[in-house]
């Protein structure tokens, strides 16, 4: 399966990096309106392969996309050390505008999955742009932040974090909601584990795991100026869920025709993964205040999308 990649940045290269290391690809095509930068990346990428799995890296201009099951859509300024996610909005929309039209024309067949932040907004003005149908148009949301959130508490719990079904709902950003009342370990619901396990979540840890969680990349951006290597591999996650039709379930954004209240707004929730894109979306139990955060979420993210209609 070939997947294209638009942005060769960091994030963008990320996933070209992961996808080879896992397999996720038998081709990968890095298109960068640098192509100086998109040619260095995809040689360096390439050295890899050997180590790694077969895989065809190469950089192009955006008529290699051709035959392209999925888009990576990674183009794009990213956060600045402080700087919310949804600042960076109506720059990154300009860039879709000029951008979409190519991969469409390149890659009619493709699926898109957007990584641009603000992720959830931009996924919704990638669907408006190219007129697929929401299904067909995935925004990596809160993929990372789950897997975030799985990392904490199987850390805390002693166990594996791929042992941990906890999701993060709604915006990928300072409002997401950390879904404690229906996180599970071990088929035991998350506070009976942690009890069980002699570690019980006190309200101070959980307050620590949020915080840990939500605030993730303001720590990493203020270290290293950005973010790459989890998303690149979320986004590799998710390519592969696609290639192989896994029907996983993944806490990724896409366009909802309704979720407490609020319609047709881009945020995350647990949803089917397969070749055609978003198969079945899910809900999953959620407290009062869960529900209450939610509402608020996609409240945010539907008034941040009407700013720029
Ligand atoms: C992060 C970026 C991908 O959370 O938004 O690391």
């Amino acid at each position: 399966m070939k997947a294209g990649i638009i942005g060769a940045g960091m994030v963008g290269s990320a996933a070209a990096y992961a996808l080879a290391l896992r397999g996720g690809a038998s081709e990968v095509v890095l298109v960068d309106r640098n192509a100086a930068l998109a040619r260095a990346q995809a040689e360096d990428i390439a050295h890899a392969v050997p180590f790694a799995h077969p895989c065809q890296i190469h950089a192009g201009d955006y008529d290699a996309l051709a035959g392209a099951a999925v888009v990576i859509l990674a183009a794009g300024v990213a956060q600045k050390p402080g700087e919310s996610r949804l600042s960076l909005l109506a720059r990154n929309a300009q860039v879709f505008a000029e951008v979409i039209g190519a991969v469409r024309d390149a890659a009619p067949d493709a699926l898109l999955l957007v990584a641009t932040n603000p992720v959830d907004v931009m996924t919704d003005v990638a669907r408006r742009v190219s007129g697929l149908p929401a299904a067909r148009v995935i925004g990596s949301g809160t993929i990372l932040d789950s897997a975030r959130f799985r990392a904490l508490l199987g850390d805390h719990l002693g166990i594996a974090a791929q042992s941990v079904h906890a999701y993060v709902l709604g915006e990928h950003g300072d409002s997401e909601v950390l879904g404690w009342s229906s996180a599970r370990a071990g088929a035991v619901p998350l506070a009976g584990f942690a009890d069980q396990m002699g570690a019980p979540l006190i309200a101070d840890m959980r307050a620590r795991i949020d915080d840990a969680v939500r605030r993730a990349a303001y720590r990493i951006i203020e270290g290293k100026g950005a973010t790459w290597y989890g998303i690149g591999a979320g986004l590799a996650r998710i390519v592969q869920a696609i290639r192989d039709d896994q029907r996983a379930v993944l806490s990724v954004s896409a366009t909802t025709p309704e979720i407490q209240g609020v319609a047709d707004v881009a945020l995350s929730l647990p949803r089917v993964i397969g070749r055609a894109g978003v198969i079945a979306t899910l809900l999953p139990d959620l407290d009062a205040d869960e529900a209450t955060a939610l509402r608020a979420s996609a409240e945010l993210l539907a008034e941040t999308a009407a700013q720029l209609r």
